[in-house]
């Protein structure tokens, strides 16, 4: 059997925040953080909103709008770097909310780069025969680990969820896959609740998200081009043959500049910067449903998708849509 991602949900909660929020918080702009960044909007969850709730209703839309029955789910795997607790699992404790009962459930902690290994995953659980149905999601809730102390970070998260169904078929549609880590970078972006050391480096227990964003940037822009290419060989495409552009929705400049490197027009990339800001693990499937959504993408396109972030990590894969 191969892997086929049959549906797709998103949810992102009701509270709008918009550029002018920060100028009251910090030295900053709309005009600073829109031509930096892209961004204009990112959600933002109520005080009692946690990932799980974000994550069940993304789940919720997914089964309402694709008609999808959740009971025989069989893998739940959840990617977050906001959980609601270490443990038990986000995964666990929707696991219990969708009632299906007999699934396995797991968190998995790539950063922006987790939904790219979640689907990965899922196309190796189907396709050696283990599991028929999993379900895998990004789900963040960043605004409660953001330091809004820190200019350089605060403007850029949002809160968003995203989940899609890979189920085992006859012909699938996830093509062969790319993850890879590089540790070396790890102390670039990081959170921690203790206080520990990457690399030889003590970093700061704050629980809150820091990065060195000109580093990200630079490596971003850089491995990722490089990467593509290496997934389009393993996918026997060229660029050419893609359709539609996914990458980790981090920054509208560094969309643009992998789209300059790869080689693909920006307007054949798929963005949730832009309304949601960056999302971390949310942001692919919240940008893939939105393309779906104006009737972008079309059954039969192929879309590259692209997830790179904190690790350093990054994991990708390129869909024939078929939904
Ligand atoms: O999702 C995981 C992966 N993450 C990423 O890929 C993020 C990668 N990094 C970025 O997106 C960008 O590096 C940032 C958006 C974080 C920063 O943009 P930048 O163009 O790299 O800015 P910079 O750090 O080079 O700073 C340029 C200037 C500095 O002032 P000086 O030193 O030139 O006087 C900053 O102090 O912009 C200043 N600055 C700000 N000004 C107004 C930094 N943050 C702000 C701000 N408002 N919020």
């Amino acid at each position: 059997m191969q892997a086929k991602i049959t549906a797709i949900g998103t949810y992102a909660p009701e509270q709008v925040i918009d550029n002018h929020y920060f100028e009251n918080l910090i030295e900053t702009s709309d005009e600073w953080i829109q031509s930096r960044t892209g961004i204009k909007t990112r959600h933002f969850a109520r005080l009692n909103e946690f990932t799980s709730d974000l994550s069940e209703k993304a789940a919720l839309n997914l089964a309402r709008d694709y008609n999808k029955d959740l009971s025989d789910v069989d893998f739940i795997l959840l990617a977050t770097v906001s959980h609601d607790h270490v443990m038990p699992s986000v995964a666990a404790v929707l696991q219990h909310r969708l009632g299906i009962a007999q699934a396995g459930a797991l968190d998995i902690s790539a950063a922006c780069a987790g939904f790219g290994y979640g689907v990965s995953l899922a196309k190796g659980m189907i396709e050696s025969g283990m599991h028929r149905k999993v379900l895998v999601i990004g789900a963040e809730v960043l605004s409660k680990v953001t330091d809004f102390s820190d200019r350089t970070s605060c403007i850029l998260f949002g809160d968003g969820a995203g989940a899609v169904l890979v189920e085992a078929a006859e012909k699938g549609n996830v093509g062969a896959c790319i993850v890879g880590a590089e540790g070396n970078g790890g102390q670039d972006l990081y959170m921690s609740s203790q206080s520990t050391m990457i690399n030889g480096e003590l970093i700061k227990a704050s629980g809150k998200i820091y990065q060195n964003g000109r580093k990200v940037f630079k490596w971003a822009v850089n491995r990722m081009t490089e990467q593509a290419k290496v997934l389009l060989d393993k996918n026997n495409l060229t660029i050419d043959d893609i359709d539609w552009f996914v990458p980790h929705s981090a920054n509208m400049r560094i969309i643009e500049a992998l789209c300059k490197g790869i080689g693909i027009p920006v307007e054949k990339a798929l963005e949730s910067i832009s309304v949601y800001g960056n999302t971390s693990s949310a942001s692919i499937p919240l940008a893939l449903y939105e393309g779906i959504k104006a009737g972008k993408v079309k059954k039969g396109d192929k879309v590259m998708l692209l997830g790179f972030g904190g690790g350093l990590s990054y994991a990708g894969t390129v869909v024939e849509w078929g939904v």
